[in-house]
């Protein structure tokens, strides 16, 4: 099939209404973070830049655009934690991105409960069913093709706890779409939730392939 294509080139501009890079790689997972200076003030933030990148030890990571409280709580402490963010806890999601001083601790500002942690210090959201205790592994500058810097981050952390909730293990499998995680789509308010109806299934070919 042959397509007519739009093409720019980024560093050129996009010459379009509204940047599509977020709305093509998406919708992706929200990395929210939960942090503690130190000093002990709590903090707490949503990164959609964020996913997986290894399975043994489990390891994840998020990039933080420019210098931010969460980012400099992890150089601080060295620890941080990942909150599975669902569609009943959305609302409170966003309230926690607001770009509060670092005093303020989010958790009470989105009316959330911490919850100890069990091998770090730095709590977790006791309303999501789901978390990560993470131990920072490396903390990358970013740097464009040129090797220019570009004054945001790649934090990334090892996943020494993990945390799920009972109902959403069936049988000892867990239940993504039962958990109704929410994910970051592009412009300033897209959001998708997993359902069970997206699931479509599809196993790796053997190769040569069998004819
Ligand atoms: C859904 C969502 C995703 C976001 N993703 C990112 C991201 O990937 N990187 C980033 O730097 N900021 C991102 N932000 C903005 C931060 O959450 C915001 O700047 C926040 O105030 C940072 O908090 P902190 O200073 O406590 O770390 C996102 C906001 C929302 C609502």
């Amino acid at each position: 099939m042959d397509h007519d294509y739009y093409f720019y080139e980024p560093a050129r501009g996009h010459g379009l209404p509204h940047d599509p890079f977020n709305a093509i790689i998406g919708p992706r997972p929200i990395g929210w973070i939960s942090s503690r200076a130190a000093d002990g003030v709590l903090n707490l933030a949503p990164y959609s830049f964020f996913n997986a990148f290894n399975y043994v030890p489990p390891i994840i990571g998020f990039s933080s655009q420019g210098r931010k409280d969460t980012l400099r709580n992890i150089e601080a402490t060295g620890e941080f934690v990942w909150n599975l963010a669902t569609r009943p806890l959305a609302e409170a999601m966003n309230l926690s991105c607001a770009p509060a001083p670092p005093e303020i601790d989010e958790f009470a500002l989105a009316g959330l409960t911490p919850a100890q942690s069990s091998v770090i210090g730095t709590p977790r959201v006791a309303e999501s069913p789901v978390a990560f205790e993470c131990r920072a592994t490396q903390i990358i500058p970013l740097q464009s093709a040129s090797g220019a810097a570009t004054g945001n981050w790649l934090v990334l952390g090892e996943v020494v706890g993990v945390h799920i909730a009972r109902h959403l293990l069936k049988e000892g499998i867990y239940d993504t779409a039962g958990a109704r995680p929410i994910l970051r789509g592009g412009g300033p308010a897209d959001y998708f939730e997993i359902t069970p109806e997206q699931l479509f299934r599809m196993r790796r070919p053997d190769y040569p392939p069998d004819r």
